[in-house]
């Protein structure tokens, strides 16, 4: 972390008496929430603070500046709908005190005036506080450089000190305007395909980055706040990590990031982003459930520290420890946006939550059924193989999957004239035996005038541009590419068509779409991904959006499907990179693990985290993508996929082949016993995903879920629930 610009900056900041006052003379109470402003008493700027009681026991906190130099980004298309308001009233305005209250449930709010602090209370019990230990951080936006000296003298200590952090940065190289945006890669071999060498670059450590005002940002934006669970030392979410399915302390510089990152064989037990980022913690105690949902697509660090606090019992000579686990967020980006879910139970949480960002989608049946990937199956008589290999030896499955090498030189939505000259012809074959077709649909778009894909986006200006205005280029699988700004709705309403029967040559209506590469992964970049000042539709940066690219990748792709069935038939979209919401669009898997034991263990916690933050249809790659499972790993592997969510066996480029039927009669038999039990719960599975969908009930569930008095079941990562 201590790579990460804005985290030293707030760093700066120690646990303790917050710089932050609130105006009770500013509280105004309008139909839909309360505002007042908080003043720093430093640098004396002001903040606006609103507050919302929202339907169904959650509360939502904005914090803004009162009248900031540029709009700043906030979140669009995560929440379903603007949620309803409820009323909220105040019943007490003095002595530094201010306590809110909602007449159709039983909660309040206190607020205290100096230091600012907020407590919610609900039943008469104190749920969680807001910048209890004092960690509200907020940047406000800055005029370009030359004016910066005049406005910090105008403004405060604080100010100053922050642009002398700045300053010093500037003259070391590390951040500002003569610097590079980002710093260099080196150690990475350009990579040109066709390389058959199947290893995509390690991610390089992170880099420090600038932070320079640039036209389309006015300076550093970052924000930050603690909130303090008490009671509560179990706390889970906060997808996606390799990590226990109970959340960790972080000790300084290993805080939990959320920013979404193309990382081959990624690390286990590491607080590092991967490929998706659901900025969703859930905490629980015997009697309570809450959550803590921070709306912010910018990059995001979390903070946990659970402690033992001691209360003198009223009235008594006694002492009693109770836990509080801390939790603290901060961003790069953005405004305060944050829903506090009351619960009081598991269910009610995932209600809450999905109340906000939606269920997850129905699957197709067939998508519940067991898929065979490969990179690659490579050519329509290898298919044919396979395919027939499983009737040969009587195992079910229901889907084959083409990776990228099925493409006319990774040209997507076209097929390699060689290898795949009869596409219809070899989709007919599936089609009569029920089965069906997934191929990768990647977001980079080749750079080559003669691709009509990318002469027609060129054409209308659909791609991400980089800070001089023109398409951004980088590298990915084709060699240069331009990446599509799915975030611009006119980019996805014609993404959507591309996906029409007459424009996709060569599908028919057992084709369904797989995205990859959507973090987005740039090879040749730092951290193998876009460069932060790239521009998006409406002028936002990169950095704004970066965790939601792959979001709305899916969004695009599962409506062309759609589209394409003239409104009729749901669809089926596996997303490698996803954040808050993305359960709308399909299913979502935990990218390039390796056929190690120790990747089969964990992929249990990770897809209980993915489950409980709203994803219900996720799976761990069966068998382990890189390398080579022994024998009886890949068993124990169909054996425990047969019971995820979405169950999928893939491999790597440069894995041997390995159809279930390749490891002697015994092996066979018992991966065939383990996908034909998959089949026998599938009517089970379907009527769990009814729920997930109607009702925001997890498929997969931690123990803890079911079982939420006893305490012996909340670190359990190595058994779960498939409903009740
Ligand atoms: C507030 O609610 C009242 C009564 O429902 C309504 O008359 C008024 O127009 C509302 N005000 C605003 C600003 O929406
Ligand atoms: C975090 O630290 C506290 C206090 O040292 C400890 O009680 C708790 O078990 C730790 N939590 C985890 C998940 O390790
Ligand atoms: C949970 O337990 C605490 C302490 O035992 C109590 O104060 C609180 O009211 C209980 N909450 C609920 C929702 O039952
Ligand atoms: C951070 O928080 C809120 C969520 O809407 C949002 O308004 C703000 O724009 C977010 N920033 C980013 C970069 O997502
Ligand atoms: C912007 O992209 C073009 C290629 O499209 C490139 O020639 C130019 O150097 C890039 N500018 C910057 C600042 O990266």
């Amino acid at each position: 972390c201590n790579h990460i610009a804005f985290y030293r900056r707030q760093k700066l900041l120690h646990p303790g008496k917050s710089l932050y006052q609130a105006l009770l003379d500013s509280v105004t109470l309008c139909n839909d929430s309360v505002k007042l402003q908080i003043i720093n008493e430093k640098n004396k700027v002001p903040l606006l603070v609103e507050i919302y009681a929202i339907e169904g026991n959650i509360f939502r906190l904005k914090i803004n500046e009162v009248s900031p130099l540029k709009s700043r980004y906030e979140v669009p298309d995560v929440l379903i709908k603007e949620p309803t308001t409820q009323r909220l009233s105040i019943a007490q305005k003095e002595a530094g005190i201010l306590v809110l209250t909602c007449a159709s449930e039983d909660r309040k709010l206190h607020i205290t005036a100096n230091p600012f602090q907020i407590e919610l209370e609900s039943k008469g019990e104190t749920v969680l506080s807001v910048n209890t230990n004092g960690l509200l951080y907020f940047e406000h936006l800055q005029p370009p450089p030359q004016n910066r000296c005049e406005i910090s003298i105008s403004h405060s200590a604080v100010f100053v000190m922050l642009l002398k952090i700045n300053q010093q940065e500037f003259r070391s190289g590390a951040l500002g305007a003569s610097a590079p945006q980002e710093a260099p890669v080196v150690g990475l071999k350009p990579r040109d395909p066709p390389d058959p060498a199947g290893q995509k670059p390690r991610a390089p450590p992170p880099h420090h980055r600038a932070e320079a005002p640039s036209p389309s940002r006015p300076g550093p934006s970052s924000i930050g706040l603690d909130f303090s669970l008490h009671g509560c030392e179990h706390v889970y979410g906060i997808p996606e990590h390799a990590e226990t399915l109970l959340l960790k302390n972080t000790s300084d510089d290993d805080a939990y990031r959320l920013f979404n990152l193309d990382v081959y064989g990624h690390k286990i037990h590491d607080k590092m982003g991967i490929y998706g980022s659901v900025p969703f913690l859930l905490a629980h105690k015997p009697n309570r459930t809450s959550g803590i949902f921070w709306l912010n697509s910018s990059e995001t660090l979390v903070e946990i520290n659970t402690k033992a606090i001691v209360k003198l019992i009223f009235g008594r000579e006694r002492q009693r420890v109770v836990p509080q686990t801390d939790v603290r967020w901060m961003s790069e980006s953005g405004i305060i946006d944050v829903f506090l879910l009351m619960g009081p139970n598991p269910f009610d949480i995932f209600k809450q939550y999905a109340q906000l960002t939606g269920t997850q989608a129905l699957p197709p049946l067939f998508s519940l059924g067991y898929h065979q990937c490969r990179w690659n199956y490579e050519d329509e008589q290898d298919v044919k193989t396979v395919d027939a290999g499983f009737d040969e030896h009587d195992i079910p499955y229901d889907v084959i999957w083409l990776d990228i090498e099925h493409t006319e030189g990774k040209r997507y939505f076209t097929w390699d004239k060689k290898k795949f000259q009869h596409p219809k012809r070899m989709q007919e074959l599936l089609t009569r035996k029920k089965r069906k077709l997934v191929v990768i649909i990647d977001p980079h778009i080749k750079v080559d005038p003669m691709y009509t894909l990318y002469s027609q986006a060129k054409k209308k200006g659909y791609f991400v541009k980089n800070r001089t205005g023109q398409d951004f280029e980088g590298i990915c699988w084709p060699g240069s590419s331009s990446y599509l700004d799915f975030t611009n709705p006119d980019v996805r309403e014609w993404y959507a068509d591309q996906f029409a029967f007459k424009s996709y040559k060569g599908s028919t209506d057992i084709l369904f779409v797989w995205n990859d590469m959507n973090e987005p992964s740039v090879f040749k970049a730092a951290e193998l991904t876009m460069q932060r000042d790239a521009v998006h539709h409406g002028n936002w940066e990169h950095r704004e959006v970066h965790n939601l690219y792959g979001f709305y990748q899916q969004m695009a792709t599962a409506e062309g499907l759609i589209k394409r069935s003239g409104g009729q038939k749901r669809p089926f979209v596996l997303t490698r990179s996803f954040f808050a919401g993305s359960q709308k669009y399909g299913a979502v898997w935990t990218g390039d693990n390796v056929a190690e034991w120790s990747y089969l263990k964990i992929s249990i916690p990770m897809l209980l985290t993915i489950s409980i933050a709203g994803i219900s249809f996720c799976g761990a790659d069966v068998g382990g993508f890189i390398g080579d499972p022994e024998p009886e790993l890949l068993v124990r592997w169909y054996q425990a996929g047969a019971y995820q969510p979405f169950f999928r066996g893939h491999a790597n480029i440069e894995s041997k082949r390995r159809e279930p039927w390749l490891f002697g009669d015994e092996n066979t038999r018992i991966i065939r016993e383990a996908i034909r039990e998959r089949y026998t719960l599938l009517p089970y599975l379907y009527s769990l995903f009814y729920r997930a969908h109607t009702t925001a009930e997890p498929v997969m569930r931690p123990l803890w879920v079911e079982f939420p008095k006893e305490q012996e079941t909340f670190g359990v990562e190595d058994e779960y629930m498939l409903g009740k």
